[in-house]
């Protein structure tokens, strides 16, 4: 059994009998997450970028499960020099791991982390995986890209998961063309009520999924959803 359970914003915890992995952990900072660092247990964990809110405990997560980070090069650099174990990769590439298969797709963003500097962390991503059988897309923060189309094509994808929160990514306007490109069995928003700014109705994007193809899944942060 494949089980995909959202933590908040754009974390997704994704684990069979066998693996578990999470993408983008940003926890403690999330003002909405119901879930501490500390719980988490995985072996593995995928970074669109270098952004607080996608970055977030990956280091932590990272050190104390002996986990690998998975993410663009300079990004996963970046976490090595904190003291990560890392697996870099970049746009187009795929790799095997024990839990599955990763290809890194193009995300159009920024990537960089933001203390007292601004420490450029390369170009974000997002990732189709191949987990348990089934393909799963995470497209990271982006906009809407043309693109979206060939990875639906190339990938017959069973679940989605894409930001509708606006502003600094796609809203949901932009998300429903989205998933038209996509074409995926199951849509899951993300990226969105985390913050004042990115305040969204998801009830609307299924709304306006009602005669398409593919459903709206909306996860309440805690939630699961089995592939
Ligand atoms: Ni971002
Ligand atoms: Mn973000």
């Amino acid at each position: 059994m494949t089980k995909l359970t959202y933590l908040g914003h754009s974390c997704f915890f994704l684990e069979d009998e066998k693996h578990r992995i999470i993408f983008d952990p940003f926890l403690s900072g999330n003002p909405l997450a119901r879930i501490s660092p500390e719980e988490i247990k995985v072996e593995a964990i995928l970074l669109s970028h270098g952004h607080g809110d996608h970055l977030g405990d990956a280091i932590n997560i990272a050190r104390s499960n002996n986990a690998l980070i998975i993410a663009p090069f300079e990004l996963a650099m970046f976490c090595q020099k904190k003291g990560a174990s890392v697996h870099p990769m970049h746009i187009g590439g795929s790799r095997g791991f024990d839990f599955g298969k990763v290809k890194l797709t193009i995300a159009h963003h920024g990537s960089a982390f933001i203390d007292e500097d601004i420490t450029y962390t390369g170009n974000p991503c997002g990732f189709v995986v191949n987990f348990g059988g089934k393909n799963i897309y995470h497209s990271g923060d982006t906009g809407l890209f043309m693109d979206m189309k060939l990875i639906g094509e190339m990938n017959k994808l069973d679940v989605a998961l894409i930001p509708i929160g606006d502003n600094f990514t796609m809203g949901v306007e932009d998300a429903v063309k989205a998933v038209e490109f996509l074409n995926p069995g199951v849509v899951i928003p993300m990226h969105f009520d985390t913050f004042d700014v990115i305040k969204q109705d998801p009830l609307k994007f299924a709304e306006k999924l009602k005669n398409s193809k593919t459903r709206a899944q909306i996860l309440k942060i805690g939630e699961s959803y089995i592939l």
